[in-house]
């Protein structure tokens, strides 16, 4: 009988599609998933450590998975990702129910090490090593039913913003193959998938052999019934020209940019590492609404990084105003250790950061509200995606720019595009109704 394993994923979107890999390797070696985390043969878990909170969570699970293999001991526990890269002594240290650390670029090696400790009841099984090289060109992944496939085009980072634990967990940057990531798209426009987001730590640095990310982007809009393309985070340092023109140029690349701000005031933006200026970044902001007119942009915030005045802190909010993100992601500071930023001076409060906090977000429900307001009575394009939250005779998807939209059902089908009015915008999703007088056009 085939041994089962069961997966849980935490992190961002590489971590996703780094599962996604593990899983394509598993299955490949006579694996089997299963949803059941008790009876599973080995229990997997992908970490995050981008934020203290991250990593307390996976603690919590560890705890967990602890009792499991306390009720079945031949239970295999392997911790996976970012935080096996950062805390491997301290997880073997402290947890030694836990038999497999693996770090993001040695999963290769796990269904060979499944098999020799199956062999040999070794102790633990320890990689962490990071690699200039792999970047699982020739890997397929597993996905699960859904509209989207996340493509994985990049790993690694260079920029060592000095509050980030990503370029230690991550190794340095590198790029896949045009071909491959072709190859990749095209086999998941096939399996049914109509939306592809490429991913990459630093998706817009993407060099392959001198092929820019503007030239994947439209080579990736190319491909045959691709319907929609995201990319995801783009460091606004290489946000060019070019791709604003391919995004322009392609229907199929859908009107959203992810622009991280992090902090509105030059000081703070120098010592975090960020490699522009307020007045770069509200320049590129405009820019981008002046060449894509319907875009969409959102952002990722930090406050309360070290040193913060309440001056400095205010120059981010007067960003705010200036560009009104259509949506943000906001976070306390959170000292990584090892990171430049964990050595500075200063370190704001708790309090403190709770209140800017506070404030950041106040401040953008009332500029997500406006954006979203500026959508009623359009008829947009919407994707459906999945049930709708609230009621299973609603369906939920999203608009070109990312929003969400809550509409009746009527005869559509997930994977469908509907031309659905807006009626009405509700905290960060917009509520309308299916376009009957259009149906019929966008139909052929
Ligand atoms: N590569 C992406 C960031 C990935 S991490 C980029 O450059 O945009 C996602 C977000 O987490 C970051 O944009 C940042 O806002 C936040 N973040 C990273 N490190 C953090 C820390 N130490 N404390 C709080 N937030 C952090
Ligand atoms: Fe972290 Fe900065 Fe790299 Fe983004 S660009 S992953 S924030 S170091
Ligand atoms: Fe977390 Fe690693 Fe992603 S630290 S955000 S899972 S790259």
């Amino acid at each position: 009988m085939s041994k089962s394993y069961h997966i849980e994923t935490y992190g961002c979107q590489m971590n996703v599609a780094d599962s996604e890999l593990v899983s394509a390797m598993l299955n490949d070696s006579g694996y089997k998933e299963t949803d059941d985390i008790n009876s599973a043969d080995a229990i997997f878990v992908n970490t995050c450590a981008i934020r203290e909170h991250a990593e307390d969570k996976v603690h919590s699970r560890l705890g967990f998975y602890h009792k499991i293999k306390m009720q079945k001991p031949s239970t295999i526990i392997g911790v996976l990702g970012c935080m096996a890269q950062n805390l491997k002594e301290d997880i073997l240290e402290s947890k030694p129910y836990v038999d497999i650390v693996l770090g993001p670029d040695s999963y290769r090696k796990l269904p060979e090490m499944l098999s020799d400790r199956a062999k040999i009841d070794t102790s633990h099984i320890v990689d962490t090593k990071l690699s200039r090289y792999e970047v699982y060109d020739n890997l397929f992944p597993s996905r699960k039913e859904g509209i989207n496939a996340w493509v994985s085009i990049m790993r690694g980072c260079d920029k060592f913003c000095t509050f980030c634990i990503v370029p230690f967990t991550r190794g340095r940057e590198r790029s896949r193959s045009i071909e491959g990531i072709i190859n990749e798209v095209k086999i998941a426009v096939q399996n049914g998938f109509s939306e592809i987001t490429l991913l990459g730590q630093n998706v817009n640095s993407y060099n392959f052999e001198g092929n820019k990310f503007h030239t994947l982007l439209s080579k990736v809009a190319e491909v045959k019934n691709v319907k929609r393309i995201r990319y995801t985070s783009p460091h606004p340092q290489d946000m060019s020209v070019e791709v604003l023109d391919v995004m322009k140029d392609y229907d199929n690349i859908c009107n959203y940019v992810h622009l991280p701000l992090q902090a509105g005031n030059n000081n703070i933006l120098k010592r975090m590492n960020r490699t522009y200026t307020r007045e770069r970044f509200i320049e590129l902001a405009n820019l981008i609404r002046n060449k894509l007119p319907k875009v969409g942009i959102s952002t990722d915030i930090i406050v309360g990084f070290p040193g913060e005045n309440d001056f400095e802190f205010n120059e981010t909010l007067q960003v705010m105003d200036e560009v009104k993100f259509d949506s943000a992601f906001t976070f306390k500071y959170s000292s990584r250790p090892g990171t430049k930023a964990s050595g500075y001076k200063d370190h704001v409060s708790e309090n403190e950061k709770q209140i800017r906090l506070e404030k950041v977000i106040d401040k953008q429900k009332t500029h997500t509200k406006a954006r979203n307001e500026n959508f009623i009575n359009n008829i947009e394009e919407v994707l459906v995606e999945k049930d709708s939250k609230r009621s299973d005779k609603q369906w939920a998807g999203r608009t070109d720019s990312n929003k969400w939209v809550i509409f009746d059902k009527n005869t559509e089908k997930i994977g469908d595009f509907v031309p659905v009015r807006i009626n009405s915008a509700n905290g960060i999703t917009l509520q309308g109704s299916i376009e009957k007088i259009y149906e019929m056009e966008f139909a052929t």
